[in-house]
This record gives C-alpha cells, structure tokens and sequence, in this order.
C-alpha cells in the first residue's frame, strides 16, 4: 500500500477519521500508524469511532489543516455541512482522503486501501500555533478521560504558544478547547 501521494506518510499521521452507522456520522483526530508500508490505528475501545468501526469496518481518513476542526473532532462531533454528501463521510475541506476497510483485532485497527483523492494542495510552511493546537487536542483529550492537573498544565501550555505563533483560525480553535475543557 503506498499512502505518500494522500499525504500520509512514514510515521504516525494526525487525520480526522470519519466513521459512520446508520445514518449518524462521527469525527475524531486519530492517529494512522504508517511503517514499512502498512497502515493501522491503535484504537482507545470506549469511543464511537471504535463502535462504528465494528459496525461498518469502513474508515475515512481525512487530511487536514484546519486548527478548528481538530478542536471540534476532539470534544464533539462535526456538523452535517462540514461534508461532502456521497457514499462515504468525506470533509469539505480536507486536502485529500482516504477510504480504508478496517480489521480489528484488540485495539489494533489495520487499515486496506479502497480508494482515495487529492482534492487540493497546500504550500504551507510549519506553524507552531498549529502545532500546538494538535497538541493541546490531545492532553485535552486525555485530560477529559483521566482528569489530572498535570495534563491541564499542558493543555494550557500548548495554548499559549498556539496564542503567540498562531492565525486567527488557531485563535478559534483556541477558544473552542477553553470552552469544552471549560478551563
Ligand atoms: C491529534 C489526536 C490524535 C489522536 N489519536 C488517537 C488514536 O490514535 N487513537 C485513539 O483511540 N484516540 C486518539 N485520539 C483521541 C480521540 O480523538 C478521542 O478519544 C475522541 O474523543 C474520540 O471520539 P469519539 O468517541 O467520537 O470516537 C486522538 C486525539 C487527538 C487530538
């Protein structure tokens, strides 16, 4: 399997997956494991992308920029006008995606190709308020399962330099982490 040419590349990939049962559609960042040309996700078993995954065995792996829609995917879910209507739970404005068949085994997901697109590209130098947003999603994360101060430190942390070197759009994205983390 060659990823490369959708963006995803040796080593772990933050993508938005996309999940679907019925006709509910659920969002989470997630992260696709890519080493020695094999794909898989390492599944946290009490989510709904794990649920619907068993249900439907289809996985959509969206690559994407946008800080707001991380923040979003991480506490809630994506609203309907975030997507492209068609067979599979595609994002507006992802970059490219990745349709995947899953199986599971444990909390190990290993994803086969079914199909994929460029849709646009981007020339985009490394932002570290973008960064730091993926970062503060996932102690914010954490923090909610877990609770500890240590990983509220770090959410707060992450925002702050998110605050310094980001857009307007991590501005949002940061506003969006205080409110589900209400911290
Ligand atoms: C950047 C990022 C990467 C993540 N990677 C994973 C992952 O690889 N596996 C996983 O189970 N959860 C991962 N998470 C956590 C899930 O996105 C999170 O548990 C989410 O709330 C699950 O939502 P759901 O219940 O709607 O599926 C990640 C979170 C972030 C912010």
């Amino acid at each position: 399997m060659s990823l490369e040419k959708f963006g995803i590349y040796e080593g772990i990939n933050e993508i938005i997956a996309t999940t679907r049962t019925g006709e509910s559609i659920n969002s989470a960042p997630l992260g696709i494991r890519y080493f020695n040309k094999k794909a898989y996700v390492m599944a946290y078993s009490d989510t709904h992308t794990f649920a619907n995954l068993k249900e439907s065995g289809v996985l959509v792996a969206n690559v994407i920029h946008d800080p707001v829609i991380f923040a979003i995917s991480s506490f809630d879910d994506l609203a309907r006008e975030y997507y492209v209507d068609g067979k599979y739970p595609i994002l507006k404005d992802a970059l490219s995606y990745v349709v995947f068949s899953t199986s599971i085994s444990g909390k190990r997901v290993d994803l086969s190709f079914i199909e994929g697109k460029v849709l646009r590209k981007e020339v985009r130098a490394i932002n570290r308020g973008l960064n730091a947003i993926i970062e503060a999603c996932i102690y914010g994360t954490r923090y909610l399962a877990f609770g500890s101060d240590e990983l509220k430190n770090r959410v707060v942390y992450y925002l702050s330099i998110a605050e310094k070197c980001g857009s307007n759009q991590e501005k949002k994205a940061i506003e969006l982490i205080k409110m589900y983390l209400d911290i």
